[in-house]
């Protein structure tokens, strides 16, 4: 079958390194045998802003509602355009009104890197004791618009803001999350809470995971408060396989967990639609970074792991492994040719995805 790819770059280093994930990824096909289409488009963005006053134009969800998924590049150029206005104008957007109602973050360290997290002997950590997956539920709880603020300016100011939780919104999510856990070697699900502080939604967060663990008793389960689960992640980050939160605490755990693994520039993301119904976008999880944008030094390994995260969702499981092993080859040859100056080395962009293309084709 030909898979129709919707393609936004976006503004700043997502046109940079954009076109180093299509290069791979067209690598991928032709080795695989995988028929892909790159639709490109130019909305949402701050320069599609520029001309039309708007991210998206009104037909958006029409003309890429019915791609198989979404490439997405970076969005953001803070000094036209105000953030909240890029990006509740387009990802936010997309994540609604296409359900994507689960964002999966791998935090792994990879061969080559340096993390900045050590062990408690103050020695290096090792690729492979730092690899976990981090599930966010990407449409409810803490992100509501339930609210509102009253008596606004006085000494009577009152700001309410709900969590929702629906049954099925956090039984989505949280199968899913087992269904990740069960597919992996240490079969392992840590859940994020707060029961003991927010005691009307975490409580029932917290019975839904147990109700959850029922159907699959091979996954061994256990929860932390939110407090001591972001100090686990960095004084012992190997003791974590799957973790899964809510909207703000899968959040916070989804910045931190690719925090401890080294460079913001080589992080994945992916906004799934599980269903099906929608097509999922897969980002890389860095910004548009105005401070380094055109000068070609972007690291362009982040948005090359979702391009692999894309394949796997297309049902490509050997292609997203290869994309994989060429990535880790590249980055533990080590050679300073081959990396961006964010990973210390002095290669650009383009050569960085053009290494990886290679060590695809061997
Ligand atoms: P950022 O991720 O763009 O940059 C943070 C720092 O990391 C910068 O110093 C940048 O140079 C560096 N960096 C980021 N990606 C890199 C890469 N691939 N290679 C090497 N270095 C890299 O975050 P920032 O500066 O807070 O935001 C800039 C703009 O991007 C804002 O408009 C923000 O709203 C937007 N943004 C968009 C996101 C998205 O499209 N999903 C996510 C985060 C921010
Ligand atoms: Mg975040």
């Amino acid at each position: 079958p030909l898979h129709r790819i919707a393609v936004i770059a976006g503004d700043g280093i997502g046109q940079e390194v954009m076109p180093e994930g299509i290069r791979v990824m067209e690598a991928a096909a032709s080795k695989f045998d995988i028929g892909l289409q790159f639709d490109r488009f130019d909305f949402a963005s701050c320069a599609y802003y520029e001309q039309h006053g708007k991210m998206l134009p009104d037909d958006w969800k029409s003309r890429i509602g019915s791609h198989d998924a979404i490439y997405f590049g970076a969005v953001g150029w803070p000094e036209k355009v105000p953030d909240h206005i890029s990006l509740w104008g387009s990802l936010l957007l997309f994540r609604r009104e296409f359900d994507q109602y689960v964002n999966v973050r791998p935090a792994k360290l990879m061969p080559g890197v340096t993390a900045p997290v050590v062990r408690r002997d103050g020695s290096p950590r090792q690729p492979g004791e730092i690899d976990m997956v981090i599930v966010r539920e990407n449409t409810e709880g803490e992100y509501s618009s339930i609210g509102g603020r009253m008596f606004p300016g006085t000494e009577r100011e009152i700001v309410v803001q709900e969590t929702v939780m629906s049954r099925i919104g956090v039984d989505r999510v949280l199968r899913y999350a087992f269904e990740v856990a069960r597919s992996r070697p240490k079969k392992h699900l840590t859940s994020a809470t707060k029961s003991n502080g927010i005691a009307i939604t975490m409580p029932y967060w917290d019975e839904r995971v147990a109700e959850m663990a029922k159907s699959y008793p091979d996954v061994t389960v256990d929860k932390f408060h939110i407090d001591i689960l972001t100090a686990h992640f960095v004084q012992r980050p190997d003791f974590f396989d799957v973790v899964v939160g809510s909207n703000l605490f899968g959040d916070i755990l989804s910045d931190l967990g690719p925090a401890c693994t080294g460079t913001i520039g080589i992080a994945p993301s992916a906004n799934l639609n599980p269903d099906r119904s929608h097509p999922s976008l897969f980002e890389p999880v860095h910004g548009s970074a105005p401070d380094i944008a055109g000068k070609g030094i972007a690291n362009p390994i982040g948005q090359i792991w979702c391009g692999a995260m894309m394949l796997d969702h297309l049902g490509y499981r050997e292609a997203h492994d290869a994309v994989m092993l060429a990535i880790e080859a590249v980055l533990r040859s080590g050679s300073a040719e081959v990396r961006t100056p964010d990973l210390g080395g002095k290669g650009t962009t383009r050569e960085v995805g053009l290494a990886i293309c290679q060590a695809l084709q061997r």
